[in-house]
């Protein structure tokens, strides 16, 4: 089947630039879904914009971000990715099916943890601060939340048929997630790499090879293994089964991931009623793509008293160009697929984003939250490097406890927040992975005894 996707076809509507390849059934969109965002101003009409949010799917976008920018030749599998999803998400049995290999392949639930030592070294003069709580999805099988999303999909792949799946990955969790449940459900596997991400993820890539999986290096970073692995699935569509990690790509995906994330907003909402008989009031997660972001969050969205924050990378500063904070320095334009928030420069080219943080360097994110950023129901921040890496010693030397570079962008947005907050306010930070991907980058910058 001749199909190339352009990774470079970016639109940028003010400048009408656009480059248009949505392609849609209007007998599949019903008007009053595409339009209950636009039609209505979101102050006046905030509360019904956020119920569309919660729906499983039916919109193809979140007001105006998301869509479909692929070639005609994808629509098809992408409505019937889309009817499969609903189909499973109705199926008690396949409810079932992912509840079980969530407890028992995972290891969910993951705990939410009282961080008394940070806690503690956030207390004011008079001994009062905010108590932090850490949701450790660290500890789940493989060490990040990208197995809950990966773990659902290759089960809706078995479902649909597949054969393979095909994905990409930045840091390798992914990677090893999606390898991991391949194993185990006899799917072949093959991982996209960027050439500059593999240079300090031996372990990852091993990891992926002793699980099976075909690991190919693509020139470039994380948004270029994205596009190889789109290309590659386009070739082998009736067969192959494209897993996708992040919250951008055509919908449905950013629906499905957000969806299959989910499950770490549920589980904080019960965890903290146990704890103190109440909702969190502020959620802080990293942002990269979105998806830790959204899993978390996404529970919370019609809770407007709970404080949506997201920390995107500032790199080196977000005046030297040098960062990945796309919510922040973005304009509306397409990408991989979808409208979001884009990094791009006057042409409506991508700028190469820049992150001490491997997987958030991407130009992108979420559509979901592109919208939620333009309603203000969600803040996003951004931290620099240096701020990512005292959080991340902060955690080992105060918990115990190595964090990844991309999670410790949420624990850096503490410094900031913790001084604000009363006495007693429960925040919850999204403790995405664990750090042993990072170690040798972390001790090289320190030590300056490696290399
Ligand atoms: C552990 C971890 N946290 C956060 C991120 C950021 O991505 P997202 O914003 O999609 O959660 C990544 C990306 O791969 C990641 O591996």
């Amino acid at each position: 089947m001749a199909y190339t996707f352009q990774p470079t076809l970016v639109a940028n509507p003010k400048r009408s630039r656009i480059l248009e390849y949505m392609s849609c059934n209007p007998k599949r969109i019903h008007s009053h879904q595409v339009n209950q965002y636009n039609s209505k101003s979101a102050t006046d009409h905030f509360s019904s914009r956020i119920k569309s949010c919660l729906s499983i799917a039916g919109s193809w976008r979140f007001g105006k971000y998301g869509g479909r920018y692929v070639p005609e030749t994808v629509i098809s599998c992408l409505n019937k990715l889309e009817d499969e999803f609903n189909l499973a998400m109705a199926d008690s049995n396949f409810q079932a099916e992912l509840r079980t290999a969530l407890r028992d392949y995972v290891g969910r639930e993951t705990p939410l943890y009282l961080a008394q030592g940070l806690t503690d070294y956030y207390k004011n003069g008079n001994g009062e601060g905010p108590e932090i709580y850490l949701k450790r999805e660290d500890l789940n099988y493989s060490g990040s939340y990208k197995i809950n999303n990966v773990v659902a999909q290759a089960l809706l792949a078995k479902r649909i048929g597949s054969k393979s799946v095909v994905t990409a990955t930045g840091t390798g969790q992914h990677g090893v997630a999606t390898a991991a449940i391949c194993a185990k459900l006899s799917l072949e596997c093959t991982v996209h790499m960027g050439t500059l991400d593999m240079e300090m993820q031996f372990s990852n890539i091993l990891q992926m090879k002793l699980l099976g999986a075909q690991v190919k290096s693509v020139e470039g970073n994380f948004k270029d293994a994205i596009s190889e692995a789109f290309r590659d699935w386009a070739g082998k569509m009736e067969t192959s089964y494209y897993l996708c990690g992040t919250g951008v790509s055509p919908h449905p995906i950013p629906i499905m991931v957000r969806e299959f994330q989910s499950v770490i907003g549920k589980e904080t909402r019960r965890q903290s009623m146990e704890k103190w008989g109440g909702k969190p009031d502020v959620l802080i997660a990293c942002v990269g793509s979105g998806s830790n972001a959204m899993g978390l969050f996404h529970e919370f969205l019609g809770d407007e008293e709970v404080r949506l924050i997201g920390v995107e990378a500032g790199g080196l500063g977000l005046d030297t160009g040098k960062h990945s904070a796309t919510l922040a320095r973005g304009e509306m334009g397409v990408y991989h697929g979808t409208m979001s928030y884009l990094l791009q420069d006057d042409e409506g080219q991508i700028t190469a984003p820049y992150s001490i943080a491997i997987s958030l360097q991407y130009p992108g994110v979420s559509p979901e939250l592109s919208f939620l950023k333009d309603s203000g129901r969600a803040q996003f921040y951004s931290v620099t490097d240096k701020e990512a890496l005292e959080a991340f010693e902060g955690l080992c030397r105060l918990e115990g406890i190595i964090p990844s570079l991309e999670t410790s962008h949420a624990l850096a947005f503490l410094g900031k927040i913790c001084p604000t907050l009363s006495n007693g306010t429960k925040v919850v930070v999204n403790c995405s992975e664990c750090g042993d991907k990072d170690l040798a980058k972390v001790f090289d910058i320190h030590h300056g005894l490696t290399k």
